[in-house]
């Protein structure tokens, strides 16, 4: 089955393509502003074979070929997700949202890749990344990869150098929270870091002091606070801060990059700011919740509502929007993510008597790409240019896809999204394309359209309407050393620059 409507049902095993009209061989774009990271011009955009063949003035096309007005709007990269969760086992639950569901809903939103977090199998990367290869078969756009690293060993480390030279993942996750699952200690972390280090991948963190949450979700237990607030009081900002400041610290004294998931707070902000401005390759990834929510929804009266927004680290008290706002406008924080990981009403209610047990995290893959622009570039914040870095050309760039992937260049991939900045859009639980029954974002209105949305040359959003088969998404490999890289160890560790050569001493005789 294929999605043809906005209304749709979807059942697996029994894919067929939506129309020869999907997928036109030759497409033009005409009369848009092409926006790029680097430079906006009014342009048209020539496609062939979902390749970008020509970006120019005026291009003339003969009758064969689909031509798409895009007069008054803007034709920008498609969006890169750099951040979800699909079809993934957590918390005593999976999440709803598979490589179909969840990429039907991305191309409804105008992303059109992501990177899903690889979880190993009882700490093997292979038969996690297998799994995955089985998972993503149903894939209706492009996706690539990144790995959890949930122990360590040996085969770990040597595992890692199979993924990077044969699986094309770059880069490699290490959970500080998530005592007694997911959670790793620093002595790993240290190990990981180094292995990434010497294998030309991205070290990233979940950063939160695990154990310090752990004993907060105690204590709150002890209080008889139960519900999803509860959520909020046990993992306070200062224990995120606490482990992005420390993650920070162990990549500077192994001399490797370092990037941030889910930069919730001024708290873990600043310490990445600090280390910036110090000249630390550190990487930090807002996530959409974080961006626009507050935590007062985690106090709603409705438990199923409060449990909508539970995800770790937790939304934030009002304030720290803002600042993370103003920290993406200004480049202390490079690119935006959502952290996509739905679960329903039915499976937040393992924790109706027990915040704890909630499994954690929220939506966001098909609402990023009009959030940020309403809330960024609507408001003033950033410029289109700078729009089309934090959601699609920086994510390339670090992880090597660039300017495959994150451009509109002849040659690239066309990914390509046509957003009407005069039409608005509205966000609600009825009309979305996830699974979830709920929406954190229900009822969110503003500026700024994706009218159309192009995969790899297909045109797979049009009118409202959704065209894609499973299957057609394809895996994007990556490659190790990415620009981050590059340079890196000609200024090295700071910790032995001061030591020129073993001190000589005399042989004491006393
Ligand atoms: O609550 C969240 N964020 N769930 C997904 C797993 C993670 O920590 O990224
Ligand atoms: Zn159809
Ligand atoms: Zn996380
Ligand atoms: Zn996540």
């Amino acid at each position: 089955n294929q999605y043809c409507d906005a209304g749709f049902e979807y059942e697996s095993g029994s894919a067929t393509a939506c129309g020869s009209g999907t997928a036109p061989s030759k497409l033009l774009i005409k009369g848009g502003t092409v926006v790029n990271a680097h430079h906006q011009q009014l342009a048209d955009v020539y496609v062939e074979d979902g390749i970008i063949v020509a970006v120019e003035p005026s291009i003339t096309v003969g009758d064969d070929v689909k031509v798409i007005d895009a007069t008054g709007k803007y034709v920008i990269p498609g969006g890169i997700d750099p951040h979800t969760h699909l079809d993934m086992s957590f918390m005593s639950s999976g999440t709803i949202d598979d490589f179909f569901s969840g990429h039907a809903a991305a191309l409804a939103g105008g992303t059109t890749m992501h990177i899903d977090f690889v979880i190993p199998v009882d700490g093997s990367l292979t038969a996690g990344y297998e799994a995955y290869e089985r998972k993503a078969k149903k894939a209706c756009m492009d996706y690539g990869f990144h790995m959890a690293i949930t122990k360590w060993n040996d085969d770990v480390s040597r595992e890692m150098e199979i993924m990077v030279k044969e699986k094309g993942i770059n880069s490699f996750k290490f959970f500080m929270a998530y005592k007694g699952a997911l959670m790793v200690n620093d002595e790993l972390i240290l190990e990981g870091f180094k292995r990434c280090k010497s294998l030309g991948a991205l070290a990233m963190v979940h950063a939160e002091n695990g154990d310090a949450v752990d004993e907060g979700q105690k204590r709150m237990i002890e209080l008889g606070i139960t519900g999803p607030e509860g959520h909020a009081l046990s993992r306070p900002a200062v224990l995120e801060g606490e482990a992005t400041g420390r993650a920070i610290r162990l990549a500077n004294f192994v001399n490797t990059p370092l990037y941030v998931v889910h930069v919730m707070s001024i708290d873990a902000m600043e310490e990445i700011a600090k280390a910036r401005k110090s000249g630390q390759r550190v990487i930090g990834e807002p996530v959409v919740s974080g961006l626009v929510l507050d935590e007062s929804w985690l106090w709603h009266p409705d438990f199923r509502t409060a449990a909508s927004y539970v995800m770790s680290p937790p939304i934030r008290s009002k304030g720290h929007d803002k600042a993370l706002q103003a920290a993406l406008a200004t480049g202390v924080l490079q690119l935006v993510g959502t952290d996509h990981c739905a679960f329903n009403s039915t499976q937040k209610a393992l924790g109706i008597d027990d915040f704890r047990k909630i499994p954690n995290g929220v939506n966001g893959i098909e609402e990023r790409m009009h959030l940020v622009w309403d809330t960024m570039v609507e408001s003033g914040q950033i410029s289109v240019t700078d729009y089309v870095r934090v959601t699609s050309t920086e994510c390339a760039r670090i992880f090597n896809i660039y300017p495959r992937k994150g451009a509109i260049l002849p040659g690239s991939d066309a990914d390509i999204i046509i957003l009407n900045p005069n039409s608005s859009f509205e966000i609600s639980t009825k009309s979305h394309h996830s699974r979830l029954d709920t929406n954190v974002y229900d009822g969110k209105k503003g500026k700024g359209k994706v009218e159309v949305t192009i995969s790899r040359g297909r045109v797979v959003w049009e009118n409202n309407e959704l065209k894609v088969t499973p299957g057609t998404g394809r895996y994007i490999p990556m490659q190790p050393y990415s620009y981050l890289f590059d340079g890196l160890d000609k200024k090295d560790s700071t910790y032995l620059s001061s030591l020129k050569a073993p001190v000589k001493r005399a042989k004491s005789s006393s």
